[in-house]
């Protein structure tokens, strides 16, 4: 394994800055679950490429849809009308329940959180943010500085004002917000980099009452946990909350690079408030209404409740298990052994791709259209696995 790894770095150092571990695996096909790679071995795909994946790979009207456009216009600029924008906002407020909000596009979820700390930050005047312990929230300036590792964050990005609590205690929330120095807190309503931790409903509607109270932004990341992963369009609407600022990346594009935040009704827009030159493409557009109507024509949400309580099941009767947590197909699974070498063998000898967090949690993010006979086959193979 070692040697394979080590293969492809060397194949990377000619000219890519070598920052990314490889499995010496390259996908070039894919349909629903299932990938090929260049040597034609299929592959069961139980990490949908880090949660992106929603409704399943290269689905058909999915990719009409883009070929349709291709041969349109690919793009022009946000100084001119792209009625794509309106149906897609249109679609999105229908299927979410978020009727009320305004739609911002940009490119990917770190700069989605970076415009909704901008946002915040505009709006109340001030610029401490709260955060929870263990969050990720991305790569960039503002986004990396909320996110809970010092590992990623550069002195640079050191500059911003912000604290860190545990997540669901709610009187370490109330002490930093009774001093009215907050902007936003932002919260990952299910964490999926930490290793999958739900914040509780009780904690959401409180934490919600206190961002009221002392008129702090409430941002909802759901970058990760959105788009019908955790059985409801939104993670948050687990709890009875209306959060300020919801973020959304990976699922909403399937793929295709496309992030975007809903903003409630009580933030008004300012001329040259928020900008971007690809954000909202007519491509990154289409991808994102292909999306919303798959979803919506074959009930990927109701799957993804009703194959995530399946999968929880299944694992019930596994070894090796300590605990099992998330909604939805944002499973993690925490083993008693680190997961690396379990995740090998899965990959290497199985075949099945599935995502990893910490050392000793297995994180499944397929994509929402997964099949009772797919999730078996992953259930099989780890048995094999764990009691061999
Ligand atoms: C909750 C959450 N927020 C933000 C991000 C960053 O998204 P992107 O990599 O698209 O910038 C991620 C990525 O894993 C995420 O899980």
């Amino acid at each position: 394994m070692k040697n394979k790894k080590q293969e492809t770095n060397k194949i990377t150092k000619g000219g890519l800055f070598d920052v990314y571990s490889l499995w010496d695996i390259e996908p070039v096909r894919a349909k629903g679950c299932t990938v090929w790679d260049a040597n034609d071995v299929e592959y069961l795909d139980l990490y949908g490429g880090h949660a992106v994946i929603s409704i399943g790979h290269t689905h058909p009207h999915y990719t009409a849809m883009l070929k349709k456009q291709i041969d349109n216009i690919v793009f022009y600029s946000n100084s001119v009308q792209n009625s794509l924008q309106g149906h897609l906002s249109e679609k999105l407020g229908e299927m979410s329940g978020c009727t009320e909000y305004s739609l911002f596009l940009c490119n990917s979820g770190a700069e989605a959180n970076e415009n909704a700390l901008k946002l915040a930050s505009f709006q109340t005047g001030k610029k401490k943010v709260l955060a929870f312990n263990e969050a990720f929230h991305g790569r960039t300036s503002a986004a990396v500085a909320i996110s809970d590792n010092p590992s990623i964050q550069a002195p640079f990005n050191m500059g911003h004002e912000v604290t860190f609590v545990p997540l669901n205690d709610i009187e370490a929330v109330e002490k930093e917000l009774q001093t009215n120095d907050y902007a936003a807190v932002i919260i990952e309503p299910i964490q999926g980099v930490a290793g999958i931790f739900i914040a509780e409903t009780e904690f959401i509607e409180q934490l919600q009452a206190l961002c009221n109270k002392h008129n702090v932004i409430l941002i909802a990341d759901e970058v990760q946990s959105g788009y019908g992963r955790s059985g409801k369009f939104f993670a948050h609407q687990y709890a009875n909350v209306q959060p300020d600022i919801i973020v959304m990346a990976k699922g909403m594009g399937n793929g295709f690079p496309i992030g975007g935040i809903l903003i409630s009704p009580s933030i008004d827009a300012r001329k040259g408030m928020l900008g971007t030159t690809f954000g909202g493409n007519h491509l990154a557009c289409v991808a994102a209404i292909a999306v919303l109507d798959v979803i919506k024509e074959e009930n990927l949400i109701e799957n993804a409740a009703k194959m995530g309580a399946y999968l929880q099941e299944q694992l019930q009767d596994c070894a090796g298990i300590k605990e099992i947590r998330g909604e939805g197909l944002m499973i993690g699974v925490e083993l008693e052994a680190e997961y690396a070498e379990l995740r090998n063998k899965l990959l290497f000898e199985d075949h099945i791709f599935t995502g990893g967090a910490k050392n000793n949690v297995m994180r499944l993010l397929p994509p929402l259209s997964i099949s009772k006979e797919e999730i078996d086959i992953f259930i099989d193979a780890f048995k094999k696995q764990t009691q061999q």
